[in-house]
């Protein structure tokens, strides 16, 4: 069957089966037989997609894994390989046998082609990190859309401060769900207008470790990567923030990123009970707490990465 982008586009409207994270990618499964599956996927400007190695006794006789780019601009990270895909180009792995990590430049549309049924486990992995997102965004009324935007400040911070295609892969995660452990407070606790008791700032504290807890469950290898980040997400340069109170190093530095961005997030957006800081007075009071809350290289990244 000859596939053409006009196809793509009929096709896509019809009843396929399709999984999404709106602000990170999309997927068809386009055909699939004889173990062939072929996948349509929507790549957002600025996300990142990963190829990872099967475990497996024997990865000569692994699958043969393609990918060709309809539109947009891809860029390929393999060890210290780096190589630019435009439309029209493919690559092919067979097997695949280490992380390659693909970073959308642009916004980019690709099949992937797979000569091994992966589609159904792949979309379990994507829909459990979608149901997180929108548990959190429901019960946590008043964020709505905050872990779409943390994540892009986040992986613009960790832009800034070069970090490996790996970890930016592990912060698109850590940054999308770092509130994920909020399903399990209470609802009252969340929505409470006034000050939260002793009692009730140790539970709400604990939406750290819940959060580390609930990926870890996932058993999905990138979810485990990053509920180390969830984990941490509160804790602070000096050693005052939760639940561990590590210090400095000792802190992931996706976490530390993220701990940038959440509070530049919170100064930045109306709550309950106070309104919004215009943007140059959060980054300056970020930038006083560089060296005590927060690591001093991710607030300077941070600036260099909010500069117009
Ligand atoms: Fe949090």
């Amino acid at each position: 069957m000859h596939l053409s982008l006009d196809t793509l586009s009929i096709l896509k409207n019809r009843s396929l089966s399709k999984v999404t994270i709106d602000s990170i990618v999309q997927a068809f499964l386009l055909a699939s037989g004889d173990d062939t599956e072929v996948i349509y996927h929507r790549l957002s400007a600025g996300s990142y997609w990963t190829l990872e190695p099967e475990s497996q006794e024997n990865p000569v006789n692994g699958p043969l894994e393609t990918i060709y780019l309809t539109a947009g601009r891809l860029k390929v990270f393999r060890d210290s390989e780096e190589i630019t895909l435009a439309e029209g180009d493919h690559i092919s792995f067979r097997p695949v046998s280490q992380q390659t990590v693909f970073y959308g430049d642009t916004e980019s549309t690709f099949l992937y082609i797979c000569s091994k049924p992966v589609f159904h486990h792949y979309r379990c992995a994507l829909e459990e990190v979608n149901h997180l997102a929108l548990t959190i965004e429901q019960k946590d009324g008043y964020t709505s859309h905050h872990c779409a935007r943390i994540m892009q400040l986040s992986m613009k911070v960790g832009r800034a401060m070069r970090l490996a295609p790996s970890k930016l892969y592990t912060l698109q995660f850590g940054a999308y769900l770092h509130d994920v452990g909020k399903v399990r407070v209470p609802s009252e606790l969340l929505n409470k207008p006034g000050k939260l008791t002793d009692s009730e700032w140790e539970l709400m504290k604990r939406h750290t470790i819940y959060g580390r807890d609930i990926l870890l469950e996932t058993g999905l290898p990138y979810l485990t990567q990053a509920s180390l980040l969830v984990g941490q997400h509160h804790e602070r340069y000096d050693g005052s923030g939760y639940p561990f109170g590590l210090k400095g190093e000792d802190i992931d530095i996706g976490a530390a990123i993220i701990a940038v961005t959440d509070s530049y997030d919170a100064m930045t957006t109306d709550r309950q009970y106070r309104s919004a800081k215009p943007a140059p007075d959060a980054i300056a009071e970020i930038q006083s707490l560089r060296g005590t809350l927060y690591h001093p290289a991710v607030v300077d990244a941070f600036v260099k990465s909010l500069a117009p």
